[in-house]
């Protein structure tokens, strides 16, 4: 089983994101759970798959609530979610579903969600808190 779960110092205060993030982690364990059990390549790469698109989705979320609070660091905010989606995407080609690229990978991930997490969301949570957005 994977190590990687939802932690509650991730937690940043703002209730749909902290849910979506829940997914997020989640995603993270799946695919960490495939890799070291070995689940065949077609399963890793429709998990990795799955992510991605999630992360897509997960980034407009954030940008639409950015957005709408007039946050003023958005440009910055999306230009390091539009980095992390040409990375990850990037990374799964190079990985061609090796399994010690395949952990590098999820190490990559969850450290970028970490740091991403803590230090810059929680910046939107705190600007848009009594904002009702
Ligand atoms: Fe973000």
């Amino acid at each position: 089983m994977s190590d990687i779960k939802w932690e509650k110092r991730y937690e940043i205060g703002h209730d749909r994101i902290d849910f979506e993030h829940q997914i997020f982690v989640d995603l993270i364990a799946k695919i960490d759970d495939a890799v070291k059990l070995g689940n065949d390549d077609n399963y890793v790469e429709r998990l990795l798959n799955e992510l991605r698109v999630y992360a897509v989705f997960h980034f407009i979320s954030e940008e639409n609530i950015m957005y709408l609070a007039g946050y003023p660091d958005y440009d910055t905010h999306k230009q390091h979610h539009d980095e992390l989606l040409a990375n990850f995407s990037q990374k799964i080609m190079e990985s061609q579903l090796e399994k010690h690229k395949l952990e590098a990978l999820i190490i990559f991930l969850k450290d970028w969600f970490v740091s991403h997490t803590l230090n810059e969301d929680k910046k939107i949570a705190s600007f848009v808190e009594g904002k009702n957005v």
